[in-house]
């Protein structure tokens, strides 16, 4: 397993652990990625950027989960990971008589080839499937957690949220359900060499994102408005996406320049492969309705106890 300790990868491992899979996770810090050990995955030391430090840990393997990708915090170029280091990984994969290697990339990759992520993540799909490796690729628009950085933690803390005119909808998913459909594809033999579009079955436009937002928490969002086409030319002048932002804000601007009809028949096309019966697969508004009882209830609580102790000292 690369990337275990991400947002998508440690419900992957979780989910691998939880089907009686033995684990093992590449990582590069031992004393972060603790709490994998603690649910039961081996650690091995292992850097995408520092080659000599991955051929041990291939050895045995049977299947492979890539969920790594370049931290934006890292100061570490994207091509280091996102390239160099995938080519390494799948070069490794060639010798390690793999019977599946899956592989995490981004929907409509093959459309944005001036986003080096993008680019970077097309071509790799196009090299994984020129190997002779078995694989599976799943490409996901977004995940709901990132929805909560990008939507409803300003709207808690009043603070701005860009959004435009044309904003087209999009089927994001929970990585927990993410992580199901990679585990569940290992045991099922169609689903090899194959490609999914992975999200849930409803899809949203920002503005129905913070329409929900606005009516679970009570508050109003303070919303700016972005011309497109200033977007555009913003692009063009500066090569805005080759910022290095963590992905889900970058995945919050490709959204602005995304004209593609939604892709909820493709998503129909995974759970059927999957054999999903789309009711098992969380909606963002349960998603989002969990997430804002839980953060007013700890809010509500915040202000009684400091209310209790202005009280205190003032007697
Ligand atoms: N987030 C989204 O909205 C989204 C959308 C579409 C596709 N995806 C894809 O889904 C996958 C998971 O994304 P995510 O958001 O869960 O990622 P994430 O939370 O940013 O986690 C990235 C993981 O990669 C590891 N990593 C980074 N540099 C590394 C290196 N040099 N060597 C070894 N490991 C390294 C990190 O390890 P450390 O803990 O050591 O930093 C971390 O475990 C990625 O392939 C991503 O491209 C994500």
């Amino acid at each position: 397993m690369l990337g275990g300790t991400g947002t998508l990868g440690r419900q992957i491992v979780r989910k691998a652990l939880e089907n009686g899979f033995q684990v093992r996770c590449i990582v590069r810090n031992k004393r972060a990625a603790n709490f994998l050990k603690e649910w039961g995955a081996e650690l091995v030391y292992g850097d995408l950027t520092i080659p000599e430090t991955l051929p041990l840990s291939f050895q045995g393997v049977t299947a492979i989960i890539d969920a790594s990708t370049t931290k934006p915090e890292d100061n570490t170029e994207l091509v280091h990971v996102d390239w160099y280091g995938k080519l390494i990984v799948i070069e490794l994969s060639k010798y390690a008589q793999l019977k599946r290697f899956i592989f995490l990339s981004i929907l409509n990759s093959e459309k944005y080839p001036y986003i080096t992520l993008m680019q970077m993540k097309y071509r790799i799909e196009k090299f994984i499937k020129s190997s002779t490796i078995p694989f599976t690729i799943f490409k996901y628009a977004g995940f709901f957690q990132g929805l909560i950085y990008q939507y409803a933690i300003p709207i808690l803390e009043q603070k701005s949220i860009l959004v435009t005119l044309e904003s087209p909808t999009i089927a994001y998913i929970d990585t927990q359900d993410a992580a199901f459909f990679c585990i569940k594809s290992l045991s099922i033999k169609e689903t090899e060499n194959k490609i999914f579009a992975t999200g849930s079955s409803q899809a949203w436009k920002s503005e129905e994102i913070i329409e929900l937002c606005e009516k679970l928490s009570g508050q109003k969002a303070k919303t700016q408005t972005v011309p497109v086409f200033l977007l555009k030319v913003f692009r063009q002048i500066t090569g805005f996406f080759e910022w290095s932002l963590k992905i889900s804000d970058r995945l919050a601007f490709i959204e602005v320049i995304n004209n593609t009809q939604s892709f909820t028949s493709s998503i129909q096309d995974t759970y059927n492969s999957l054999d999903i019966n789309k009711k098992e697969v969380l909606e963002l508004d349960f998603y989002f309705r969990e997430y804002f009882e839980m953060m007013l209830t700890l809010l509500e609580k915040l202000n009684a106890g400091q209310i209790k102790k202005n009280q205190t000292s003032i007697i």
